[in-house]
């Protein structure tokens, strides 16, 4: 499909259909994910693709368990949530206005588990090259060696009509996921993505910021615009 298509519906899917992705389908993305560029090239990203059930069961398990803390919390008015513009704002939560979107999301939490598969990415930190360590706030860079591969695969997934989500909240698992699928000592999970194919469609439109909001000219604040000088 035409890349910006695939940029402008590639989702956090919350419906999946039941049946499996075949592995070619992960070979073919995967084939095209691993060009995503990496500090130094030193290529130290790998995927486990999950798809045992049992497997999948004590990911799911072990995902709802910060799942259902940041739920309570927004449904308690304590974090924040997407407005409709894109941007957090705080606010209290009564219990019939929750947020579709939340009610979808903890939906997909509350079946992690039995969504068609679950791609582990690791990484060796060894092997990624954090340029800010020393500047005294949280590291970023060195996430710039893995997250470009697996946005990549994400989108050469979407590519294929299968959907994906994003996740991070299993993170925190990272010792019993490690243990689970053998991923040897070195290495860490950076993310864990679900992929399937969509139970209803890909949509029409994200919401997002416009391009005014977040891309400025020479000065942070001067925004760009679609008639600009150059
Ligand atoms: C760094 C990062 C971490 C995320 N972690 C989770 C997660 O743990 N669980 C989840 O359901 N979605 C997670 N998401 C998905 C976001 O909620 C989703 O991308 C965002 O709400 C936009 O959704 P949309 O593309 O459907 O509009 C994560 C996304 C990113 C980029």
């Amino acid at each position: 499909m035409e890349l910006t298509e695939a940029m402008r519906t590639m989702n956090a899917c919350r419906w999946y259909r039941s049946d499996p992705v075949p592995d070619g389908v992960f070979h073919r993305a995967i084939e095209a994910a691993r060009f995503a560029p990496q500090g130094g090239n030193r290529q130290g990203v790998r995927f486990v693709i999950v798809r045992d059930p049992e497997k999948k069961r004590r990911l799911g398990e072990w995902y709802l368990q910060p799942w259902r803390e940041s739920y309570e919390a927004v449904r308690a008015g304590l974090r924040s949530v997407p407005s409709r513009s894109g941007v957090e704002k705080s606010v209290q939560l009564g219990f019939s206005d929750v947020p579709k979107s939340l009610e979808d999301t903890n939906q997909f939490a509350e079946r992690f588990g039995d969504h068609p598969a679950i791609v582990v990415v690791c990484v060796d930190p060894a092997e990624v090259h954090p340029t800010d360590i020393d500047l005294g706030r949280l590291s970023i860079v060195g996430g710039a060696s893995v997250y470009p591969m697996a946005q990549n695969l994400c989108l050469a997934l979407r590519d294929q009509g299968v959907a994906t989500t994003f996740t991070t909240l299993l993170v925190a698992y990272e010792p019993q996921v490690k243990e689970l699928l053998a991923i040897p000592e070195q290495f860490a999970t950076a993310c864990h993505i679900v992929a399937g194919y969509p139970e209803r469609g890909f949509p029409r439109r994200l919401r997002r910021r416009p391009v005014e909001e977040l891309a400025f000219v020479d000065t942070f604040g001067e925004p760009l615009t679609a008639e600009g000088e150059a």
